[in-house]
Parts: structure tokens; C-alpha cells; sequence
């Protein structure tokens, strides 16, 4: 099966060379003109998504309990008034990305999920236990799936992590504590190098998915009828009842990226 895989790869790239195009799928990044790896670009967008996630547990959900307003699984229900759990968020990123052009995957997985639907199996399962010894990244290629992987730690960052995870009627584990890895985000692409373009749509695409979960957010808020709704402006939950624009949520998540992600796309050219 894998040689018959092999020589059908072969024979598509004498094919699409012969035609005088670039394989898509080209395993050689050094002889293509790509200026990043699969695992450079999965990492640049992974550090997004950590001050990301972690902007929006802290300083929206966290602060904003305080203030009274709530965040629910059952955001989306009709009857309940509330926003989405940081897992949630994070899930709404993944369905926009998947909705959009840009083809990258993204997942969050555990050992012992609240939803069965988040537990690692296979490769994924067992690199997870590297992970919860070594909290460093693993990639690797899936060849079932034929999509380069990797996967980063998910670290019991906040009390409420762990507070709500031990607490939820639903929980498989009730003594996670504050500092633990309670699980991975996995992320997915289909090729091993990126052109500078294709870069940049990867981590497009990655905060167009938080701009479009933060508006349904604001959208829900929009349309309660017995909670209060939080003043929509340039202030955050810190301040009082307020929630930032998704502009002004964008911006700070931008301000706190970019100049990572620039360094790594400035050395590059
Ligand atoms: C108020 C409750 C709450 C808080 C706070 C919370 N989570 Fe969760 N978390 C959930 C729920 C509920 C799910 C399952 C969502 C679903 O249906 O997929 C979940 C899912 C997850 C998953 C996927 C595996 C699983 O358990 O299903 C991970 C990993 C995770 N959370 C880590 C964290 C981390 C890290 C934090 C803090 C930065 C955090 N959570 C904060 C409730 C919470």
C-alpha cells in the first residue's frame, strides 16, 4: 500500500514537473522557493493562539464573571444568556478557519476531556504523553490523514481552568491543579513548506476566526432579553460592564503578537 503511495506521488510530480508546475505536495522545501517550514508557520500561529486564548480567558471571562456576566457550554442555546467557555472560543476559530479557503486544522484535545469527543487517540494519544512530560511541541506526519501535525501543550494557566474542569458534572479527572497540562492544540496542514503569501493567509486566516467567534459573541449579547448587557465600546471587562469591539479585541491580540510573528517573517526574507 505505502510503495503504491510512493509511486503514485512519484508519478504525479514528473506529471505536474513535466507540465512545468510546482508539486503541491513537494517534499524537497529546499529546491522550492518557500520561505517557511510546515513547523515554523504551525508554531507562529500556535503563539498566537496561546496570548489569544489566554487574552480572552483572563481579561473577558475571568473579568468579566467578576462583573456578573456569564459564560456557558450552551452559549449558542436560545434560553441561555451568556458567552462562550474559552474551549468554546476556540472552537469557533477552528469552524471559521474550516469554513474559509486557508486548508489548516485545528483541534483541542485531552486525556481525560470534559467531552469524550476531545480525547486524543492514536499518534496523537501517545505523543500527548510526551507532551505532559516535556510540555514541548511534536510534529509529525499523519500519514492517514496525509497532513503534516503538530501538537503544543495547553497548560492549567488560570485558577478557573481547574476550578470548573474538576468541578464539571461531566469531568473524567477531578484533581487537575493550577500549572498542569490539561491538554493539546493540534494543528494541521497539508503541505511542508509555505511561501511567504501562504503564510500569511495561515495566520489571516487564524485571527478572521477570532474576530468572527468574538462577534457572534457580541451578536448573542445583542439579542438578550432578561441579563444585562454589557456596554460595547473601547473599554474591557477591568473597567466595569464593558466588552471591547472585536476591532479593539483584534488590536490588543495584535499588539501582544505581533512582534513575534514579525521577527520570524522579517527574517525571512
Ligand atoms: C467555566 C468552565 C471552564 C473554564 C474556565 C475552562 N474550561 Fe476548559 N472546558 C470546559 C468545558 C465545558 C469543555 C468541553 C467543551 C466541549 O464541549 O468541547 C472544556 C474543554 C477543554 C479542553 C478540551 C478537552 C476537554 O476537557 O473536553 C481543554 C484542553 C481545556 N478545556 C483546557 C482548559 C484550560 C487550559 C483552561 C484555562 C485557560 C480552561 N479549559 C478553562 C470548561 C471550562
Amino acid at each position: 500500500m505505502k510503495t503504491i503511495f510512493k509511486i503514485s506521488i512519484i508519478l504525479v510530480s514528473i506529471v505536474l514537473t513535466s507540465c512545468g508546475g510546482v508539486p503541491e505536495g513537494k517534499t524537497d522545501a529546499a529546491s522550492s522557493d518557500n520561505a517557511f517550514s510546515v513547523e515554523e508557520v504551525l508554531e507562529m500561529v500556535a503563539a498566537e493562539n496561546d496570548i489569544t486564548r489566554t487574552l480572552y480567558t483572563k481579561a473577558i471571562v475571568g473579568k468579566g464573571k467578576a462583573q456578573g456576566m456569564k459564560f456557558d457550554e450552551d452559549w449558542r442555546k436560545d434560553d441561555v444568556e451568556a458567552g462562550p467557555l474559552p474551549a468554546l472560543f476556540l472552537r469557533g476559530v477552528a469552524t471559521s478557519i474550516q469554513k474559509g479557503p486557508v486548508p489548516l486544522g485545528l483541534y483541542l484535545g485531552s486525556d481525560f476531556p470534559i467531552n469524550a469527543a476531545n480525547k486524543f487517540v492514536g499518534k496523537q494519544a501517545d505523543l500527548f504523553e510526551e507532551i505532559k512530560k516535556d510540555q514541548e511541541p511534536k510534529f509529525f506526519y499523519d500519514e492517514e490523514q496525509k497532513l503534516h501535525t503538530a501538537m503544543f501543550a495547553d497548560l492549567a494557566s488560570a485558577g478557573a481552568c481547574v476550578t470548573c474542569h474538576n468541578d464539571h458534572k461531566q469531568t473524567s479527572k477531578s484533581d487537575w491543579k493550577l500549572g498542569d497540562v490539561m491538554g493539546a492544540t493540534t494543528w494541521q496542514y497539508p503541505k511542508d513548506s509555505l511561501s511567504y503569501k501562504e503564510t500569511v493567509a495561515v495566520l489571516n486566516s487564524y485571527a478572521k476566526g477570532t474576530v468572527d467567534i468574538y462577534v457572534e459573541y457580541l451578536n448573542e449579547i445583542e439579542a438578550f432579553e432578561n441579563s444585562e448587557k454589557p456596554e460595547i465600546g473601547e473599554k474591557w471587562p477591568a473597567e466595569g460592564k464593558y466588552l471591547p469591539t472585536a476591532e479593539v479585541f483584534l488590536d490588543s491580540v495584535k499588539k501582544l503578537t505581533s512582534y513575534k510573528t514579525m521577527k520570524h517573517l522579517v527574517a525571512a526574507k
